[in-house]
Formats: structure tokens, C-alpha cells, sequence
């Protein structure tokens, strides 16, 4: 199951950057949005990325270069055709999902591996849309892509042994650090990373410190590259809103009930640093203030 060539769909935050570190690790990438604008977007974020990762001398001008010519990006599902191995890095929506993996299994040659990148739903529920089911498996990569280290392989009670060999393959193959997990919501990371994240928001509901010392409690007391509240801005606080939502729905249990308060940041369109504001103000993006309004 030697993989050659790799398609990922969906160029946003995630799939910008498991299309880069394929390309990084020399292999044929096929990347696909669905408008334009998305593309751009996307391609714009990966050619950010590959100079930054060159600036610092991690990789050469002449590896930078080489990487950007290996992504072939488009808008046309009959590319992956030949694909080996197909991410799926589109929106958290299980029925979109279903409808993609079900085209992509009628266009995608028969060997083909598929995988998702979601972070919270149902590997099992994406891969019963599709006629290859042993050949289906989780690749959750975590943001951002290049930097972070990790990814976590997830196998179904059906993945062929084969198929989980050559995730784990592929992950070290672009550079990480692979572990094997099972399909329960949530996989090992965000089972443990979300309701902590949601504790630090309760934290801050219930007045136990203030926005900058609940983060600095974390930072510098347990050596975290960022305090909790920051890494809800980071990953977008209705990313891990509808991520808790999800996980609640299948556990049922109090630890991943989302707090009000996210909730009416989600509604007020309060998400964190891609929409400028969110624990942090972002106005001055070097320098985020924190958002006191939210402080009892
Ligand atoms: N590509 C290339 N280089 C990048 C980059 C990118 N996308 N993003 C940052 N960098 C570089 C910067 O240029 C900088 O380079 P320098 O050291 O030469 O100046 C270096 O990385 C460090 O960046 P910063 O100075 O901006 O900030 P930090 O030192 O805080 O590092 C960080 C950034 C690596 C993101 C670090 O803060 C960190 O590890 N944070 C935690 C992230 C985390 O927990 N991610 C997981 C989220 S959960 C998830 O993804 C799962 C999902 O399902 C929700």
C-alpha cells in the first residue's frame, strides 16, 4: 500500500496544511476547494507558511520551491482519481461529509485509502457512505499543521490492519508522530483537551481570575505554549463550541456541556482571533489585550 500521490479536500486551515507538509515530504498533492476565492485563500496560506519554515532555515529556498510545485490545486473531483490516499478536510458536517466520501468512492480508483481529518465525529458514520469500508481510517492533524507534531490514527472496528499500518506510515512519512486510536468521540486528544478547555472558560464565568491569570496559571505553572483562553481564540471558539457539542451529544456527560457564555460569544460572533475578538482583542494583533468586558 506504498501511497504516491495525495488528494486533499477542503484548502482552509486544516487542509492547507496537510496538502503542505504532503508536498513538503515530496509527494504529489491534489488540493481542492470549492471556489476561487477559497483556493486562493488556501494556496496563499501554504506559500506564508513554506517562507516563514524557509526564513527560519528549516527548510532551503530550493525545498520551498519544491514543495509548492508538487500541490496541483483544483476545483475538479476527477483529480483524485489516481490518488492513493484521500484527506478530507471540509467543513464539521457529517452529511456533507457523506455526500463527498460517497462521490469521491465512485470517482477514486478501488485500492484508494480514505481518511478524515475530522476532530470530532464519527470515523464509522463517514465510512458507511462508501463501498471500501475496511480502507477507511482517521488522520486528525493538529493546528497548525506544520508546526505541530502529532497526528492521531484512527481505526474503526472494521479498518483492515493493512490500512491502520499505512496511517501510521503516512504520518511519520509527513514528518509526525503518529498515535493509534479508536473511533470514540473526540479521539485521545480533544477527549482530554475539550473539557479542559471549557473548565478555563467556567474558570472565568464563575470569576475564579482574571482572563490574562487563568492563562498565565497554565503557561507558567505547567509549561504550556499558550494559556487556555488563548488556545480557545486560536482554534476559533465555535470550532471547540460545536466540537463539546458534538462530544456531549454522544457521552451525555456534564464535562463537555459547552458553558453559556461560549455559547453567547458564538451567537454574538465573538470567535476568537480570526474574527478579531474573542477572550482577546486583536485589534493590534502582535499585542492581544484581553477582553474585559468578559471578566466578572
Ligand atoms: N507555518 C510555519 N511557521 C509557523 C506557523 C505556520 N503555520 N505558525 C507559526 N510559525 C512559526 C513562527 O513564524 C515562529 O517562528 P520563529 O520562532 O522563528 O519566530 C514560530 O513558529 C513560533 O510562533 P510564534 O512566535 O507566533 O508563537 P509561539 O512561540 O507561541 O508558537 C505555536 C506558536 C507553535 C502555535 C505554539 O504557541 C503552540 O504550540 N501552541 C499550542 C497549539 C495547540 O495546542 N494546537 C492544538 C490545537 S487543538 C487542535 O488542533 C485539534 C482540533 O481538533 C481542535
Amino acid at each position: 500500500m506504498e501511497i504516491k500521490k495525495v488528494g486533499v479536500v477542503g484548502c482552509g486551515l486544516m487542509g492547507s496544511g496537510i496538502a503542505q507538509v504532503a508536498a513538503q515530504a515530496g509527494l504529489p498533492t491534489v488540493v481542492l476547494e470549492v471556489s476561487d476565492e477559497l483556493l486562493q485563500k488556501g494556496m496563499g496560506m501554504i506559500q506564508k507558511s513554506l517562507a516563514r519554515l524557509a526564513e527560519k532555515g528549516t527548510i532551503t529556498t530550493e525545498q520551498q520551491a519544491a514543495a509548492f510545485a508538487r500541490l496541483q490545486p483544483t476545483f475538479a473531483l476527477a483529480d483524485f482519481a489516481d490518488c492513493d490516499l484521500v484527506i478530507e478536510a471540509i467543513i464539521e458536517n457529517l452529511e456533507r461529509k457523506r455526500a463527498l466520501f460517497k462521490l469521491l468512492d465512485e470517482i477514486v480508483k478501488p485500492e484508494a485509502i480514505f481518511a478524515s481529518n475530522t476532530s470530532s465525529l464519527s470515523i464509522t458514520d463517514m465510512m458507511t457512505a462508501t463501498g471500501r469500508q475496511p480502507q477507511f481510517l482517521g488522520l486528525h492533524f493538529f493546528n497548525p499543521v506544520p508546526l505541530m507534531k502529532l497526528v492521531e490514527v484512527v481505526k474503526t472496528v472494521v479498518t483492515d490492519p493493512a490500512v491502520v499500518e499505512a496511517g501510521l506510515d503516512y504520518a511519520r512519512r509527513v514528518g509526525k508522530t503518529p498515535i493509534l486510536t479508536s473511533d470514540g468521540g473526540g479521539f485521545i486528544v480533544n477527549r482530554l483537551l475539550v473539557p479542559y478547555l471549557l473548565d478555563s472558560i467556567r474558570a472565568l464565568e464563575e470569576g475564579v481570575g482574571s482572563i490574562v491569570d487563568i492563562d498565565n496559571g497554565m503557561k507558567l505553572g505547567c509549561g504550556h505554549p499558550m494559556g487556555p483562553l488563548t488556545l480557545n481564540d486560536f482554534v476559533g471558539i465555535d470550532t471547540t463550541f460545536y466540537i463539546a457539542e458534538i462530544m456531549f451529544d454522544e457521552f451525555r456527560e456534564k464535562r463537555f456541556a459547552p458553558p453559556p457564555l461560549m455559547k453567547r460569544m458564538v451567537a454574538a460572533g465573538m470567535l476568537g482571533r480570526k474574527s478579531g475578538k474573542g477572550f482577546y482583542d486583536y485589534s493590534d494583533p502582535k499585542n492581544p489585550k484581553p477582553n474585559r468586558e468578559l471578566e466578572r
